[in-house]
């Protein structure tokens, strides 16, 4: 019998990537390949890419550099580019880097065996009119009770700056009973915690029964499934929540209190050369419609500070539309012109600008975060125990709010929603203590 072949697979970008390398390694799988932790290990390298910003993107090179090195040693390695780079940069990839044999965009992650097996150098970033998830094989790999699941990919709505539209492709849901489906097999391998991953996640109108289904139908039927405790979903444009998945968050307990609701700016002039097609006002009457049905829900943004135009006034308004919305956490970017987006056309703002804007964003973002984790010390949680942590006896989950939770409990074991006590809060976790006999 000869050894069986590794696989290392290297993911950057989003949460959609993590779930794709999943996938990736499970239809490698099927030719014999069997993952790896390093690349030095391994016998064929992915890189799974991110083109969001220059500065993911340029990390590709860079990790090429060293696997030509490594290859140097290892003749027969095999390099192959995945994900959004692969499918922005294609054939230049090949021509740029004699180290790589294969390039495979997002769209086509299930021609990957037939690639291997071909030999030579390959390249697909095609967008095929078949669903690659139905032509991947059957989800089975697990990493513990907590999950991703891809209901929809891709995106519509090309606000100016975005590459996503281009690398992923237009929208395009997964059928219900495909998705309920998957869902049943991970619950079965002990999953607990699903999250529903889509670039528009709320824009999801996947075909049902009986017609088409939006995202709040879905979780529903997803919280009839049993042994499945708890449901979220990423990312969501504003425009895109419907009356029926805010009300969602009223009454369904296995939805969980946490959204992720990107605005990018608070400056409805900026809003508008976005592309965005909501303003601060909009959103703002959005977050009250949600939290008058969920009060507690810890709403998380992202945000773009200097992009084209932004003047002093619009990051201001940025700043007010932070205070007025008091946010769990945020992630916050420095624009970066993106070759192919309308605002890439545009005079940039002074770097040292938007570095200042970004810091005094972050460091706002920052004293909310902290005030909304403070707010939790003596308040009882539910845990789910995903691993255990670096101290002896402790286990480490995450809260319904998704705050990383640390947990004193010799008796604790993964896949358990424990019901704690939280003691203290640190800069990006809370500490807790069990509360025996309950939960
Ligand atoms: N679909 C999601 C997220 C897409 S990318 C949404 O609509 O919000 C994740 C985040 O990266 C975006 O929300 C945006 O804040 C940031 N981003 C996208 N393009 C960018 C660019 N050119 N420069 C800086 N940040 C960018
Ligand atoms: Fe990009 Fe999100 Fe805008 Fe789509 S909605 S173009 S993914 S930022
Ligand atoms: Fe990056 Fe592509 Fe995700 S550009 S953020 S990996 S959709």
């Amino acid at each position: 019998m000869t050894a069986p072949k590794k696989l290392f697979i290297k993911t950057y970008g989003c949460q959609m990537n993590v779930y794709d390398s999943e996938r990736m390694a499970e239809a490698l799988g099927a030719s014999g390949y069997i993952p790896t932790d390093t690349a030095e290990d391994a016998d064929m390298v992915l890189l799974n890419t991110c083109h969001i910003r220059e500065k993911a993107s340029e990390k590709l090179y860079s990790d090429l550099g060293r696997l030509r090195a490594l290859k140097a040693e290892k003749p027969g390695l095999k390099v192959g580019v995945a994900g959004c780079v692969a499918q922005a940069e294609g054939a230049e990839i090949l021509r740029r880097a004699p180290v790589v044999d294969l390039v495979v965009g997002p769209q086509s992650y299930h021609r990957l065996p037939e690639m291997v097996a071909a030999g030579g150098r390959q390249i697909d970033t095609e967008f095929p009119a078949e669903d690659k998830f139905t032509l991947l094989p059957e989800r089975k790999a697990l990493r513990g009770p907590a999950a991703f699941l891809t209901v929809q990919e891709g995106c519509d709505k090309f606000c100016a700056f975005c590459v996503v539209p281009y690398t992923r492709g237009s929208e395009v849901s997964r059928p219900v009973a495909r998705l309920l489906d998957e869902a049943r097999g991970l619950v079965a391998q002990g999953v607990r915690d699903i999250t529903l991953l889509g670039q528009n996640v709320n824009a999801y109108h996947g075909a049902g029964p009986d017609g088409p289904w939006g995202l709040a139908r879905l979780i529903r039927e997803l919280a009839k499934i049993d042994g499945l405790a708890r449901i979220r979903y990423m990312t969501s444009h504003p425009n895109d929540m419907e009356d029926d998945l805010i009300s969602a968050h009223g009454d369904l307990p296995a939805l969980m209190p946490y959204l992720h609701l990107p605005v990018q700016s608070g400056s409805d002039r900026i809003l508008k050369a976005m592309n965005r097609k909501h303003t601060a006002a909009d959103y703002l009457r959005l977050i009250d419609r949600i939290r008058a049905v969920r009060p507690d829900i810890l709403l998380s943004s992202d945000f773009i500070v200097g992009f084209p135009g932004e003047t002093d006034a619009d990051f201001n308004a940025t700043l007010d539309l932070i205070r007025a919305v008091g946010y769990g956490q945020a992630y916050s970017f420095k624009y970066s012109a993106r070759p192919g987006t309308p605002a890439a056309e545009k005079p940039p703002v002074p770097s040292e600008i938007a570095d200042a804007r970004l810091h005094q964003l972050q460091a706002l973002i920052t004293t909310q975060q902290r005030a909304v984790q403070e707010a939790m010390v003596g308040r009882e949680v539910h845990v789910l125990y995903e691993k255990p942590g670096r101290m002896p006896g402790q286990m480490v989950g995450k809260s319904d709010h998704l705050h990383a939770v640390h947990v004193a409990d010799p008796n604790g074991r993964i896949g358990q929603l424990a019901r704690v006590r939280v003691l203290a809060s640190s800069s990006n976790s809370l500490a807790a203590e069990p509360l025996f006999g309950i939960g």
